[in-house]
């Protein structure tokens, strides 16, 4: 019998701790243990966040506020496969508002509000940079292709827009 008596002491002191430890804790919360909700965090989608100046994106593009844009230089070389390859996705991606041949008549404009015409002198004579950041951005109502467009492939589309330019 007494050789059981320091066990029993001793489950009986560990139990205390372990009492006297929880206690403890709930009084000392770590910022950690706190509910990830409640803290000053943006809420999701509440707004977008830019990515910090110098940040590189998959592929490599910098990226740059959209007022910055202008000075932007294509780095594709105007060759017959660039340009075919601009016409097939501006034909995919922006043939259904702007039009096949760009002139603002997609078959949306029924349903949509008209996308403008991109062979407009006044438009072709933005910026190279103007055109490019369009398409990665979007419009005040155009979608933003940045995620579904590479850097190469908006380059692409801006040299077959630019190749529209009228006389
Ligand atoms: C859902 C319809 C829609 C699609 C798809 C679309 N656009 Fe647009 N786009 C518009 C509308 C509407 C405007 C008028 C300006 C605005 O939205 O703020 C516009 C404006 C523009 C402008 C002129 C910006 C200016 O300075 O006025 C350019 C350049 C342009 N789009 C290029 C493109 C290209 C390239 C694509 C394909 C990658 C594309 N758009 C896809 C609807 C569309």
């Amino acid at each position: 019998m007494s050789s059981r008596l320091p066990g029993i002491a001793l489950l009986i002191v560990a139990g205390g701790l372990s009492a006297c430890f929880s206690e403890l804790r709930r009084g000392l919360t770590f910022p950690w243990d706190e509910n990830m909700e409640v803290h000053a965090a943006p809420r999701p989608q509440a707004r977008a966040l830019r990515p910090p100046p110098g940040s590189l994106t998959r592929d490599g593009e910098i990226a740059q506020p959209r007022d910055q844009s202008d000075g932007l230089v294509n780095p594709v070389p105007r060759s017959a496969a660039a340009l075919a390859g601009g016409q097939q996705l501006f034909t995919t991606y922006c043939a259904v508002c702007h039009g096949a041949d760009a002139r603002g008549e997609g078959p949306i404009t029924a349903k949509f509000i008209p996308a403008p015409n991109l062979t407009d002198p006044e438009l072709q004579a933005k910026s190279d940079g103007h055109f490019y950041a369009t398409i990665r951005d979007g419009g005040l109502v155009m979608p933003a292709y940045g995620e579904a467009l590479s850097h190469g492939e908006r380059w692409q589309i801006v040299l077959f827009l630019r190749g529209l330019r009228q006389p």
